[in-house]
């Protein structure tokens, strides 16, 4: 049975997953390209190796991965979101490099070091325990492997903050509702949620769930004026 949390994210991407990678490219001014490819080149994929990605949705940084010649483990809840990459999967010519599997990130379906790299990608806000999650990612990872993720992040700055609360509180709900109410209803969500995630969850503390899980090198690097940050580290091989 779902809970509350997964129930709302699983309403949630199945509202938007048709327009999910057009909108996010417009309400990021297309900063998130930025991030993942940020992501994908900290993560140093190789030809021939398995990756998992987690929360891969559409299949936007999957796609990345998977041009690099690694065979990508599409992993997501929303059939609707890894539908709706299918199509550009084939124009990539990727589909052999990609193989989708439905599921949640706190129980992976996988065995102890399966994996040489995993990826995943605005999924912390989407669990109630972050820190357990954290370890059942580093669980797949093989020894000398890397974890890489992308989330979104708030602005330190005062006058950055400032603009950036007006823009997730006041614009991106308008913006959505010119796509569809489901898109009203993301951008309501969005902002808050990052917020919440942020005042209950410092930096410090996701950088100890990273150090628990058995990560090592573990760094982090804020990009676009604080809105979104990578983090990456390793298992010691
Ligand atoms: C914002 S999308 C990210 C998609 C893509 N990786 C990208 O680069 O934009 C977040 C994804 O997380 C998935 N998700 C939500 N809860 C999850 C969970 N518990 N485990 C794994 N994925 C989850 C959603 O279905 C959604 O596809």
């Amino acid at each position: 049975m779902m809970d509350a949390r997964a129930r709302h994210a699983h309403a949630l991407f199945a509202g938007i997953a048709a327009e999910y990678e057009w909108m996010g490219a417009v309400l990021s001014f297309g900063q998130d390209a930025r991030w993942r490819r940020a992501m994908v080149e900290v993560l140093a994929p190789r030809p021939g190796q398995l990756v998992l990605d987690v929360a891969s949705g559409t299949g936007l940084v999957a796609r990345r991965i998977g041009a690099r010649g690694a065979r990508v483990i599409q992993f997501d809840p929303s059939e609707a979101m890894l539908r709706a990459g299918q199509r550009a999967a084939r124009a990539a010519g990727l589909t052999s490099a990609l193989h989708p599997v439905l599921g949640r990130a706190e129980r992976l379906p996988f065995g102890d070091a399966t994996f040489d790299a995993v990826s995943f990608t605005y999924l912390l806000r989407y669990v109630d325990d972050p820190g357990a999650t954290m370890k059942e990612l580093t669980r797949v990872l093989r020894p000398g492997g890397r974890l890489a993720c992308l989330e979104f992040h708030e602005p330190r700055a005062p006058v950055l903050r400032a603009g950036w609360f007006g823009y997730t509180r006041y614009v991106m709900p308008r913006v959505g509702a010119l796509a569809s109410p489901e898109w009203r209803a993301t951008g309501v969500f969005l902002g808050p949620s990052i917020t919440r995630f942020y005042a209950d969850h410092p930096l410090a503390e996701q950088a100890r769930w990273w150090q628990e899980a058995g990560l090592r090198h573990v760094h982090s690097r804020v990009m676009s004026l604080g809105a979104g940050v990578v983090w990456w580290g390793q298992l010691d091989g």
